[in-house]
């Protein structure tokens, strides 16, 4: 069955929203604007409860089908980056130093699309949640959202995420079972010498040589430490030190992340971690303190959720235009923290040839809206059949 004749009729509406939200966008848990926008349409199409405010910002639909039955939430994103916008669209950003460059105003046009046919044609039994967070750029709106209660409050039973991909074609869809992105931990190491002059480095500890040879063992974690079939990234991405050409300073930061998809891999970095820079530092009789922050879990996807997703895809897109086992991404995301509270799975949507995430001349692709609503309300109809 190919994208939903109803969805294609709204595609010219949703991207009106999406462009709408694409012109003013909003930071962390600062979606006041979007939240607003999001809550007026879920009442515009009768959605029988609408809940603002949890998780800081975020809203959720409750939509009840035609009889009693099971609940499944579906989940959409809506902050935007501190990133200056540089595609020159009409619709491009009106707020200096900001700009959706992830699409997630797609997301939330795409979720707000489906939730428009849904309470149009409520052709299921059980309820569905429709879920927009704040904070999934760094802040950890969706963790908010968990603590805040809102499985329980909606008695949400399966959870469902999607996110659009550049590179992959529009039409298609990728999944895969088990970790899908990576866990994202961040750490800070600050190395502490004995500053003094450059020409009497006798009479000094110096943190930058220390620190030196802390990055480059950093490196045999991934490549000495770790099986070789699991992945593990460690970057070092700062390292701060000193202020003048002739004065060794006392102190060097050295600042970074790793990414890992199994939790014995996240626990054999940061061990390791810890390990060669107390070591390292104390070999050149400087102290290192290391700060390590474990940051987003794993997103990872239940098998049974998965096989659901992938099949309400394949109804969408033909299944030989469904990649059920793609690799997955060193990236993070925070549907982790709903996908850890309960059983469900995350998707990705081909956003066609365009820009990268993130990048200042990204735009998401309209022409994929039809069938983001498609999946969405597949998935609904499936496995709410009554
Ligand atoms: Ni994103």
């Amino acid at each position: 069955m190919p994208v939903l004749n109803r969805a294609a009729e709204l595609q010219e509406e949703i991207a009106e929203w999406r462009r709408h939200i694409h012109t003013q966008p909003e930071l962390l848990f600062a979606v006041e604007k979007t939240a607003a926008f999001v809550a007026e349409k879920l009442k515009s199409f009768g959605v029988d409860e609408i809940v603002t405010g949890i998780g800081k910002t975020g809203v959720v639909g409750l939509i009840k089908g035609k009889g009693p039955g099971r609940t499944i939430g579906m989940r959409a994103d809506m902050d935007a980056l501190p990133i200056t916008e540089q595609t020159g669209k009409p619709w491009a950003s009106t707020v200096p130093g900001m700009m959706h460059a992830c699409g997630h105003d797609g997301h939330t046009a795409m979720l707000l699309g489906a939730a428009k046919y849904l309470a149009e044609t409520r052709n299921f039994s059980g309820s569905v949640a429709v879920i927009f967070q704040p904070a999934e750029e760094g802040g950890g709106g969706g963790n908010e959202m968990v603590k805040d209660g809102m499985m329980e409050r909606f008695g949400i039973q399966e959870v469902y995420g999607m996110h659009n991909m550049p590179g992959i074609p529009v039409g298609q869809f990728a999944i895969r079972q088990g970790p899908i992105m990576a866990a994202t931990d961040e750490f800070k190491i600050t190395i502490k010498g004995h500053g003094g002059h450059a020409a009497m480095p006798h009479l000094t500890i110096d943190p930058i040589v220390a620190g030196s040879q802390i990055v480059n063992s950093l490196q045999t974690i991934a490549s000495r430490n770790a099986d070789p079939l699991q992945s593990v990234v460690v970057s070092v991405t700062k390292f701060n030190a000193g202020f003048a050409h002739n004065i060794i300073p006392t102190e060097a930061v050295i600042a970074g992340t790793v990414r890992t998809l199994m939790p014995e891999m996240r626990d054999l970095a940061q061990k390791r971690l810890t390990e060669i820079a107390e070591g390292v530092a104390k070999a050149q009789g400087a102290v290192a303190d290391v700060y390590y922050d474990r940051n987003y879990p794993v997103t990872f996807n239940h098998a049974e959720e998965t096989q659901y997703a992938a099949a309400a895809a394949g109804e969408v897109a033909g299944s030989t235009n469904v990649n059920a086992e793609v690799a997955p991404v060193m990236g993070g995301e925070d549907f982790s923290y709903m996908l850890e509270a309960r059983p469900g799975a995350f998707i990705f949507i081909g956003n066609g040839d365009t820009a990268g995430l993130h990048h200042p001349e990204y735009d998401f692709n309209d022409e994929i809206i039809p069938h983001g609503i498609s999946y969405w309300v597949k998935l609904a109809e499936d496995r709410l059949a009554g």
